[in-house]
């Protein structure tokens, strides 16, 4: 470990011995600096050093603080590792169920890692996802962005089945979360379609930030996606309308080509991106990806 490293680890330690032994609120600790670092190292023995200077103190197993706070504390621990993986049941077909909606493609785990990269763009904001299907992208950005709310869309029912269920095996709930110290985001699912949704529908999301992944795969959901996008920039005359980006693989330039004259037609401004090259996640290698920031 280099030496500043390990400086900031002790650092991360003792904040964690001093808050813990002064039973100081749970929010207070620095469970942010600790996921970067589990996020950089998925270092397992910087959690058993957390758990000796806190729970396991010679002083707290002499004079332990009450069982409640211990509890809360070590649920708010346990969530930490498991930030680093997403899990999920998927179909083993590209299609079926008549949807391409039960797998994640390439574009989901391009759009995550940007994400992952630039959790700026999400924490503390309401993220609506457009067509998330299997929930993959949603899901990361939960576990390591700390949007205030995120909302899950999509139209298929089966789709919708599948990505509830990928919700809870990822430990998030529909419930309000009442702890208010989780930083647990609100997590919200909904049936929309681009082609019925209204504009006070969308509004009532009040969406900061809207993604999408892989919707750019046919003529006809090239435009119903750009009529919702223009809906979307109708939401929040008197605020400023969220900010978009829109993921997917280059498989046929004409289609891309199709998006970016139908939004300039809608009078959508984009910019792309740039690449980032830090992977992630196992995707094709000669797939080519991009990611549009919209400005609605
Ligand atoms: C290729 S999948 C991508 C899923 C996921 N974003 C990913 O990248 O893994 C496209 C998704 O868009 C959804 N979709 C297609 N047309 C839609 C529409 N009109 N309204 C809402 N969702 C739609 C599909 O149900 C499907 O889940």
């Amino acid at each position: 470990m280099a030496p500043e490293e390990s400086a900031g680890t002790a650092h991360l330690l003792r904040s964690f011995e001093h808050r813990y032994l002064a039973a100081r609120a749970l929010r207070s600790f620095p469970w942010q600096s600790l996921e970067e670092k589990l996020r950089d190292s998925s270092d397992s023995e910087l959690l058993l050093g957390i758990l000796q200077k806190t729970v396991k103190h010679p002083l707290c197993v002499k004079h332990p603080p009450s069982v409640k706070y211990a509890r809360c504390f070590l649920s708010e621990l346990i969530k930490k590792p498991s930030g680093d993986s997403v899990t999920l049941s998927e179909s083993t077909a590209i299609i079926s169920h008549g949807t391409t909606g039960l797998v994640t493609w390439d574009a989901a785990l391009y759009l995550a890692e940007w994400a992952i990269e630039n959790p700026a763009a999400f924490a503390h904001r309401t993220v609506l996802e457009l067509g998330s299907g299997a929930g993959f992208t949603g899901l990361a950005i939960c576990k390591t962005c700390h949007p205030r709310a995120y909302i899950f869309s999509d139209c298929h029912s089966h789709v919708l089945e599948q990505l509830q269920g990928n919700v809870l095996l990822n430990g998030f709930s529909f419930e309000p979360d009442i702890t208010a110290n989780s930083g647990s985001p609100t997590v919200m699912l909904a049936q929309l379609d681009w082609d019925d949704v209204t504009v006070p529908q969308l509004s009532a999301f009040q969406s900061d930030v809207v993604i999408a992944a892989d919707v750019l795969y046919c003529p006809e959901i090239i435009l119903s996606l750009v009529r919702v996008l223009q809906r979307l920039s109708a939401c929040r005359k008197d605020q400023r309308a969220p900010d978009a980006y829109v993921a997917f693989t280059i498989r046929n330039p004409e289609t891309c080509q199709l998006f970016t004259t139908e939004l300039g037609q809608a009078g959508i401004r984009w910019e792309a991106v740039p690449c980032h090259d830090q992977k992630l996640f196992p995707y094709q290698e000669h797939s080519e990806m991009a990611i549009l920031k919209l400005t609605l």
